[in-house]
C-alpha cells in the first residue's frame, strides 16, 4: 500500500499539524434577547440556557462573555407593544436601540455589535412586513427596514442584518444607511434564509409566530437550491458586504455552494431549533453535548463558514468544547 492515511492519524500533534477546519471563538456570534424593563431575566423553556433580559442584565451577560473571548453579539428585541406597522422597531427609543446605545456606551470598540433588522417581532400579527388583505407587502416594507437600520446605525450598532427576506431589502437598506452618511456601517444579509421549522423555539422567545398563515411567500422553499445561489449574487449585487446562509444543518449543501459561488464574507446561522435539539438530546444522556457541539460547529467551518452565529457560543468556549 502506497497510502495509508492512517499515517497522519497517529497522534494527536500531528492530527492538529494537518485538520483542515478549526473553530475560532472570535469567529462565534452570541446572539442575544433584550426586553424591556429592569432587572429581569426570564428563561426560555424551549431554549435552556437562554434567557430573554432586560438591559441591565444584558450589559452582565455580555461582559461575562467578553472575558470568555466572544467579541460579536447580534440583538433581538422583545418590545412590550406591538402594532400593526412594527413601530417599536425603528422607534429611536426602541427596545433594540436603547441596548445598542447602552452597550457601545459601555464597551466602546471592544464590542462589535450587529442587529437583526427585521419587523417580525414588533408586529401585532408576527409578519414581517406590512400586511393588507392578507399580503405581505414587498415594497411598502421597504422603506420600514431601511428606517430601522438607519435607526440601528444612529444608536450606534456596527452592523446591520437584516432578516426579514423582502426583495431588495439590501439596495434599500444601503442607499437609506449612506444617505444618513453612514456609509461605513456593513449590512450582513440573510440571504438565503428557509422558511423553516427550525425556528420554533426562537419564536417562543421572541413571541413573533405569525398570527395567520405562514412565512412561505418570503422566506425560501427548502426544496430549492439553485434559487439560493439567485438570492446570493442578488444580495450581493445590492450591496451585501456578509452573506449568510439559514438554518445550518440541514442547509450544509447551501452553506458549501454559497463559499464557492461567492467571494464575500459567508455567516452561517445554528438556529433555534437546532440548539435546543442538542439540548434535549444531551439532558436525556442520548449524545455527549460537548463532542457533539464541537462536530456540529467545526462542520461548519470545514463547509466554508467565516463566522457562525450560534446560541451554543458561551457554553461551548466555557467548557473547552471547541
Ligand atoms: C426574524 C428572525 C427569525 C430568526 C432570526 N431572525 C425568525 C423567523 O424568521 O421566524 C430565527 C433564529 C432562530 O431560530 O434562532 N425574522
Amino acid at each position: 500500500m502506497i497510502y495509508r492515511p492512517r499515517r497522519l492519524r497517529g497522534n494527536r500533534i500531528v492530527r492538529n499539524l494537518v485538520a483542515e477546519a478549526s473553530v475560532d471563538p472570535s469567529r462565534l456570534i452570541m446572539p442575544h434577547f433584550v426586553m424591556e424593563g429592569e432587572n429581569r431575566r426570564e428563561e426560555i423553556s424551549s431554549m435552556p440556557g437562554i434567557d430573554r433580559v432586560t438591559i441591565d442584565n444584558l450589559l452582565i451577560d455580555v461582559e461575562s462573555d467578553m472575558k470568555l473571548g466572544i467579541e460579536s453579539v447580534i440583538l433581538f428585541g422583545i418590545p412590550s407593544d406591538k402594532d400593526p406597522v412594527g413601530t417599536g422597531a425603528y422607534a429611536c427609543d426602541g427596545i433594540v436601540q436603547c441596548a445598542v446605545r447602552a452597550l457601545k456606551e459601555r464597551f466602546g470598540c471592544d464590542l462589535l455589535v450587529i442587529t437583526d433588522v427585521c419587523l417580525c417581532e414588533y408586529t401585532d400579527h408576527g409578519h414581517c412586513g406590512v400586511v393588507k388583505n392578507g399580503n405581505v407587502l414587498n415594497d411598502p416594507t421597504l422603506e420600514l427596514l431601511a428606517k430601522t437600520a438607519v435607526s440601528h446605525a444612529e444608536a450606534g450598532a456596527d452592523m446591520v442584518a437584516p432578516s426579514d427576506m423582502m426583495d431588495g431589502r439590501v439596495a434599500a437598506i444601503r442607499e437609506a444607511l449612506d444617505d444618513a452618511s453612514f456609509t461605513d456601517v456593513p449590512i450582513m444579509a440573510y440571504s438565503a434564509k428557509y422558511c423553516s421549522a427550525f425556528y420554533g423555539p426562537f419564536r417562543d422567545a421572541a413571541g413573533s409566530a405569525p398570527q395567520f398563515g405562514d412565512r412561505k411567500t418570503y422566506q425560501m422553499d427548502p426544496r430549492n437550491g439553485k434559487e439560493a445561489e439567485r438570492e446570493i449574487m442578488g444580495d450581493i449585487d445590492e450591496g451585501a458586504d456578509i452573506i449568510m446562509v439559514k438554518p445550518a444543518l440541514s442547509y450544509m449543501d447551501i452553506i458549501y455552494r454559497a463559499s464557492e459561488i461567492s467571494n464575500v464574507p459567508l455567516c452561517v446561522y445554528n438556529v433555534s431549533g437546532e440548539y435546543s435539539m442538542v439540548k434535549a438530546a444531551a439532558a436525556v444522556g442520548y449524545v455527549d453535548e460537548g463532542r457533539i457541539v464541537n462536530e456540529i460547529l467545526t462542520s461548519f467551518f470545514r463547509a466554508g463558514a467565516d463566522m457562525v452565529i450560534t446560541y451554543h457560543a458561551r457554553e461551548a468556549i466555557r467548557n473547552n468544547w471547541i
